[in-house]
């Protein structure tokens, strides 16, 4: 095998992505560009992401995207041997926007098509950063997904667990909005957190007691309301008080869920080295950081975090899911239809 330059295009929610990656011939990968650029601003007045308006700023920014990743490589477009794209799930005007560039680029270039799963392309990337090998437990906790799935192999993925309500980092963006943090809510919430008391309110943790790996959250957040709603006027201390005792809440969910589900590991592999690793914006957290180091820690695990800016969405794990692919000879016609819903 060869070495191969893949490019990577990420359209399925707020960031606009574009990357250059190079799978050397031992199957190692390296980011050689990696550009992002969040629409934050274009969606901060309406407290979430507007999908008319997120499509729009990817047709207005694609191509300056792509153009600086191929500038910052050193590279032109011609040199790529494939071009990647996330093709669902996703926000489906944004995703045909990156999906549809890349089928253009495709066909012009000459060069094969790889239509990627974003789910996959979290799960694949601890393995560009750090070489993990298979098989390995993926906790994936974003603004639009929170599950566990098992990574077997490249195409072969088994989810364990998933969030039967809100994500994870929709239940902190919720929570920021009712307690008036700001948006993006997760690290509003994690600051206001270290400011308060978290022993003051005592929240539910939904589903918990129950013997399965999904998660709920939306019990926990109308919890927060109602406890927000019943202290008026809030001052600042309550606000902090009631963060900390929500992310108490959702580390105490994350680390007994992520014990279950090493548990599970081990009996399944038995002998084998048990690995998780974390995607996903919610990553960032450092309490869920310092839990899931915890019970990894106890259990003997592997816990691998990538660097945060690998974690939240990029085109980089989009051109290395890509890479795998093509490394496994798994491309994809030009007629790929786009999914909005697209479960691993
Ligand atoms: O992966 P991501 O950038 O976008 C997708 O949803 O695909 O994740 C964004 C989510 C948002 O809900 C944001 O509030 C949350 O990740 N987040 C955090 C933190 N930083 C980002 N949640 C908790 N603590 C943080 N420090
Ligand atoms: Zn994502």
């Amino acid at each position: 095998q060869a070495t191969e330059t893949i490019l990577g295009i990420e359209t399925s929610c707020d960031e606009t992505a574009a990357a250059i990656v190079v799978r050397d011939a031992d199957g190692t990968g390296r980011i050689v560009s990696n550009v992002v650029r969040s629409q934050l601003d274009e969606h901060a007045a309406f407290g979430g992401v507007v999908p008319e308006l997120a499509a729009r700023a990817h047709v207005a920014w694609l191509d300056h995207i792509i153009a600086q990743a191929t500038a910052e490589a050193g590279i032109a477009l011609k040199d790529v041997d494939a071009v990647a794209a996330t093709a669902g799930p996703g926000l489906i005007g944004g995703v045909l926007v990156g999906l549809t560039t890349a089928k253009a680029l495709a066909a012009a270039l000459g060069k094969p098509l790889v239509a990627v799963n974003h789910l996959e392309a979290h799960a694949l990337t601890a393995r560009l950063t750090n070489g993990v090998a298979f098989p390995y437990l993926m906790l994936l906790v974003s603004g639009g997904h929170s599950q566990f799935v098992l990574v077997c192999g490249v195409g072969d993925y088994e989810r364990w667990g998933t969030t039967i309500d809100d994500a994870l980092g929709e239940a902190f963006d919720k929570v920021a909005k009712l307690l008036s943090l700001g948006h993006p809510g997760g690290p509003e919430v994690e600051k206001a957190a270290l400011k308060g008391d978290s022993r003051r309110f005592r929240f539910p943790r939904p589903l918990l007691h129950e013997n399965r790996l999904d998660f709920s959250f939306s019990g926990l957040k109308t919890a927060v309301r109602l406890a927000a709603e019943s202290i008026a006027p809030i001052t600042d201390q309550d606000a902090w008080d009631i963060a900390a005792g929500f992310q108490r809440a959702v580390t105490d969910i994350i680390g007994t869920r992520t014990r279950q589900a090493l548990e599970r590991f081990s009996m399944e592999f038995p002998g084998q080295q048990a690995r998780i690793v974390v995607a996903g914006g919610v990553a960032a957290n450092k309490a869920i950081g310092a839990a899931l180091r915890e019970v990894t820690q106890a259990a003997g695990a592997e816990l691998v975090i990538p660097p945060p800016a690998l974690c939240t969405d990029n085109g980089a794990m989009v051109a290395w899911a890509g890479a795998e692919r093509l490394a496994l000879g798994d491309t994809d016609r030009l007629d790929f239809v786009a999914r909005p819903r697209w479960p691993l």
